[in-house]
């Protein structure tokens, strides 16, 4: 995989860099900017490895990273290399990875850990050869990350997700009843989750339904189906679940815009007419999501904010890279960096696709 996705930034536009620095100075905790011409660092390179290059969310996040490093280049004037891997949904395969990027030369690692809970290998690797370590998007416990003060955490805040999702839904079947579709005052939904264990699955289902519940709209749950973030796998569970209770959902929550949308797709192929399909709602703003929404197929969808996390990882990479520590970058107790949630509807989607 290595070299699919690095890019040398030379032919970057100068409208690029001058987006790239609006950006930049728009954002407060952004102060490092220029840093690296103090400590004249012509050259820095950061390795990065994914759990897999084929979830849409990771790989849209690591376009706009690779963006910024760009941008960043071009205005501070030091070589950014960036190495980007696929750990191919392997834990054993990623640390090998970490590895070749450490004895690469890489002078910090960003990791987005294929399983969240066995970081020990690569944060003992790291501390060992004093690289810091920046995971991101898939959480590990707070203890591990304790275990070394070199490393750090750039995600969001899963709980604030599910409680959006449940106020979307909520929000639609206040504003069109005809959304209850047997009139009888109960929600009949399902689920789609993404990975068991990951932490944005669990906290994104529980606080969905319970926010609905808080907003005093009873709920019946028909179906649950686990499908990995994936399109085609959530196009499968619902091609299942529509068989058995067909016209009785009325609302899917979809933990994922991919999964949302792979719901679509079987009520496409199932040949079901529009006006009789569930509320769909999704989690992400991914392209095709956004997209979804403008055109009414999703009812909504969460954005998780991958400019900013990828933007914070670059920033938090220089820093590292350049002064050895996160500099004026504001971080929670030391080391995390989470980004906020916003809701989506039609309006906000197509704003955001300009
Ligand atoms: C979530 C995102 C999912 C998937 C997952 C991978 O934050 O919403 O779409 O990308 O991360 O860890």
């Amino acid at each position: 995989m290595r070299g699919c996705w690095r890019q040398r930034k030379e032919e970057q536009s100068v409208k690029k860099y001058l987006a790239g620095l609006a950006v930049c100075l728009a954002a407060g905790w952004l102060a490092g900017c220029g840093d690296a011409e103090k400590k004249e660092i012509h050259n820095i390179k950061i390795g990065v490895t994914v759990y897999d290059q084929y979830d849409t969310f990771v790989s849209q996040l690591m376009e706009r990273f690779n963006d910024y490093a760009s941008s960043k280049e071009e205005q501070t004037g030091t070589a950014i290399g960036v190495d980007v891997y696929n750990a191919a949904g392997s834990q054993l395969n990623q640390n090998s990875q970490v590895e070749k990027m450490i004895s690469d030369g890489c002078s910090v690692v960003c990791v987005n850990l294929v399983d969240r809970t066995e970081p020990a290998s690569i944060i003992d690797l790291a501390e060992k050869h004093r690289v810091p370590v920046i995971f991101f998007n898939r959480e590990l416990v707070e203890e591990d990350l304790e275990r070394w003060d070199q490393l750090y955490y750039v995600g969001a805040k899963a709980l604030e997700s599910g409680i959006m999702e449940g106020e979307l839904a909520a929000e639609a079947f206040r504003e069109r009843p005809q959304t209850d579709k047997n009139g009888d005052g109960i929600i009949q939904y399902m689920i789609l989750e993404g990975e068991a264990g990951h932490q944005d699955a669990v906290v994104r289902t529980e606080y969905a339904v319970s926010t609905i519940v808080e907003k005093g709209i009873e709920v019946e749950k028909l179906g649950y189906a686990i499908a990995n973030w994936n399109r085609a796998q959530a196009q499968s569970k619902m091609t299942q679940m529509y068989g058995e209770y067909g016209d009785q959902i009325e609302l899917v929550l979809a933990n994922n815009d991919d999964m949302a949308l792979g719901a679509i797709d079987a009520l496409q192929a199932a040949g079901v007419a529009r006006e009789n399909w569930p509320v769909i709602l999704g989690i992400d703003g991914t392209d095709a999501g956004l997209e979804a929404v403008r055109d009414g197929r999703m009812a909504g969808t969460v954005y998780n904010d991958k400019e900013g996390q990828a933007k914070a990882m670059l920033e938090l990479a220089f820093q590292l890279s350049t002064e050895g520590t996160p500099g004026r970058l504001e971080l929670e107790d030391g080391k995390y960096i989470r980004l906020p949630y916003a809701k989506i509807g039609p309006e906000e989607a197509g704003e955001l696709m300009k």
